[in-house]
């Protein structure tokens, strides 16, 4: 009998939308999560609202000049702002799988999600040149935006938001990432033109995510089954028992 003190198909999902009621953003990642759930029922979801509960505004520069400070002279409020680094790299790190929802603002990243993306780097464990700790971890991100910005249309290549979340999340931090990206248009009536493309893409985006979370959950399945099968032997991973 193999007896594990980690639990498994732990699921980390965070959530940038600056609302609650009425979130796409939320509405698509609860399709993943929801696929998600049907194959991990029971273990523990770990979740970051920071559209609603965001990182301190001097956390990160605190943070930065920590780092740099020696530990025995750093301040309280130096401490506390590592402490907060540490603790969302510890969240990431613990987590099987990773959701992202994040919406596109002012043609750039959510400065909610910048910020968060900041404070995480400025942990030792995920500072530029470290070993990337994540690598080929399974992600999902769900972004959500107002217009289209796809090659032929006026706007081409105003979203500022995509590329760079995708730079850092499967570039930097190495994971395999999977991307949901859903358009709204049809939902804004100044864009009732659109309303046919717009349910069209509603329902695109709805089967992606559901895919997605499907296959979320079942790569972690079988990461699962296959440690079972042959137990880690790293003390603190896995303990195991005969
Ligand atoms: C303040 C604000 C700025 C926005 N800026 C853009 C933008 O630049 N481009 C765009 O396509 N959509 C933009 N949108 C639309 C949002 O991306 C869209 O409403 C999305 O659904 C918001 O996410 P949520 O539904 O999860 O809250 C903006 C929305 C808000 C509230």
């Amino acid at each position: 009998m193999t007896v594990t003190n980690r639990m498994r198909g732990v699921l980390y999902r965070l959530d940038a939308s600056i609302r609650v009621e009425g979130s796409h953003s939320r509405a698509i990642a609860d399709l993943v999560e929801q696929e998600w759930r049907s194959i991990h029922p029971e273990e523990p979801i770990i979740r970051r609202h920071i559209g609603v509960d965001p990182m301190p505004a001097r956390a990160w520069a605190t943070a930065v000049f920590a780092s740099g400070t020696p530990e025995e002279s750093r301040s309280d409020e130096q401490n506390a702002a590592l402490t907060l680094a540490a603790t969302l790299t510890d969240e990431l790190v613990s987590a099987d799988a990773l959701l992202f929802a994040v919406p596109l603002y002012n043609f750039g990243v959510s400065q909610h999600f910048k910020a968060w993306v900041d404070m995480v780097i400025a942990d030792h464990r995920m500072a530029a040149g470290a070993e990337p700790i994540m690598a080929g971890k399974p992600a999902v991100l769900v972004t959500v935006r107002g217009g289209s910005y796809r090659p032929g249309t006026p706007r081409e290549g105003w979203d500022h938001a995509t590329g760079w979340m995708q730079r850092v999340l499967a570039d930097v931090w190495q994971l395999d990432l999977k991307t949901v990206e859903f358009t709204l248009v049809g939902v804004n009536p100044a864009l009732d033109q659109f309303r046919d493309l717009a349910r069209r893409q509603r329902a695109e985006a709805e089967e992606q995510a559901i895919r997605t979370g499907r296959q979320l959950g079942a790569a972690v399945a079988s990461v699962e089954a296959v440690r079972t099968a042959a137990p880690l032997r790293s003390p603190g991973l896995d303990r195991t028992a005969v």
